[in-house]
């Protein structure tokens, strides 16, 4: 990987359309122009069955956990666009959070999250945004041991918010995404030192 910063991106939405997988992606090109290099991924490549106690003790992770464990292993950064559904996180979100958590034999507990650096964003078609889902995630993150950093970016209106090619239309808008990918980019090279 070199010396540049690791960093995981991704929404928590599968839908094909998803505003907040076009919202992750600008604020992973920030991140790669602050010299960070960024792995996208799309949950619909990774899809779980619900987390079940009983499916884990019987088979132990599923193989789409034990890579997205890895992908989360190799990043220390994270870059999280989160849709909101009834005023809160997603079940895909939180499903793929439940099982990543999970140890593996010998594994330290929450190894994978554990002094993680990460910045949310969200995007809906209604007028706040996805801002009151982002409050639930950056609860969760926090105290699965991620160092969230405090700006955040919630794009409303989203359905007049980007353009044809996935750009937001708002410079200022689109600059404030970009920044945040740049910034735990800024934040993982100043924790190496
Ligand atoms: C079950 C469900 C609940 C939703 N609840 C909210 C909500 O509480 N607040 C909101 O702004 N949008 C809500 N929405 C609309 C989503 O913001 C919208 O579907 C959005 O496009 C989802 O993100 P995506 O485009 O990245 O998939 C909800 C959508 C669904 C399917």
């Amino acid at each position: 990987m070199g010396t540049a910063p690791g960093i995981l991106a991704l929404a928590g939405s599968t839908r094909t359309d998803s505003f907040n997988k076009r919202l992750v992606k600008i604020a992973a090109a920030g991140a790669r122009a602050a010299g960070a290099e960024v792995t996208l991924i799309d949950l619909r490549d990774y899809p779980l069955p619900v987390y079940d106690g009983d499916l884990e003790t019987k088979e132990g992770l599923p193989g789409n956990a034990r890579k997205l464990k890895d992908l989360f292993l190799a990043n220390q950064g994270l870059l999280i666009s989160a849709p909101e559904y009834n005023s809160s996180i997603t079940a895909v979100l939180k499903n793929t959070i439940d099982w990543v958590s999970r140890p593996v034999p010998g594994e330290a507990p929450l190894n994978c999250f554990d002094g993680k650096v990460a910045a949310l964003m969200s995007a809906s078609p209604g007028a706040l945004g996805g801002l009151r889902g982002l409050v639930h995630v950056r609860a969760i993150l926090q105290n699965i041991r991620v160092l969230t950093i405090p700006e955040q970016v919630a794009v409303s209106n989203a359905g007049e918010a980007f353009a044809p090619d996935g750009s937001l239309k708002d410079a200022k808008q689109r600059a404030a995404v970009e920044a945040l990918g740049a910034k735990v980019a800024q934040v993982l090279s100043r924790l190496r030192g």
